[in-house]
């Protein structure tokens, strides 16, 4: 299977969903690293891992539809089974979505359906939870609510503050994306009535 990462940024999770491929094995070959931001530092990890790495400037369109359009066009280009957004910081036009319908991943650092949006760990700590975490979930047209895949819950310390926080969870982060990927390319994902389904190990 072809996979297509976009990022926007750092790429951790790009990285640790390269370095689980390539060491585990698995069925798939990654195609392309995308940013919308020539100064991503993930691509610099992308071109040292000889994986294609493309830009499409998203500040250099002057709407939505004309980016994902131009987007699309490079993502396509690599006949993608799976796009596996990353820290790619855009909202994604409904047309866009519906193309990759079931066959796009991404990741939030909150317990969806819990804090949506931005800013997610300062959310929390205005909320008051003992708990928090990230989740990967198949890409819907309404921002951050699609089908759950995978979630990791961290505790929410009295001494917390976002950045404290946003530690703690990249850390399962990098655990649960990878494993959420795997799946995907074993074929094992399937989805029922708006809920993931994941089938067992062949
Ligand atoms: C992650 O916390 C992700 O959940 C959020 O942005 C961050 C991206 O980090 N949407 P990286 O670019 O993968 O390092």
């Amino acid at each position: 299977k072809n996979i297509v990462i976009l990022i926007s940024g750092r790429g951790s999770n790009m990285q640790a969903i390269v370095r689980a491929a390539r060491s585990e094995q698995w069925p798939c070959r990654i195609a392309a690293v995308i940013s919308n931001r020539a100064d991503a530092e993930g691509l610099q990890f992308a071109a040292q891992h000889g994986i294609p790495a493309e830009v499409v400037v998203s500040k250099s369109f002057a709407t939505r539809d004309a980016f994902d359009a131009a987007l699309q066009s490079v993502i396509d280009r690599f006949e993608p089974d799976l796009i596996v957004l990353a820290g790619f910081m855009r909202i994604l036009t409904p047309k866009f979505v519906e193309h990759y319908a079931g066959r796009m991943l991404n990741i939030h650092p909150s317990l969806l359906p819990s804090f949506p949006g931005l800013a997610t760990h300062r959310q929390a700590l205005a909320a008051g939870v003992k708990v928090h975490g990230a989740t990967v979930h198949f890409v819907t047209a309404e921002l951050d609510h699609g089908p759950i895949v995978a979630q990791a819950v961290v505790p929410v310390l009295p001494a917390d503050n976002e950045q404290s926080l946003a530690e703690r969870i990249l850390v399962e982060e990098h655990k649960i994306y990878p494993q959420a990927v795997k799946w995907f390319v074993e074929g094992r994902l399937s989805i029922d009535n708006g809920v993931v389904r994941i089938a067992d190990e062949p």
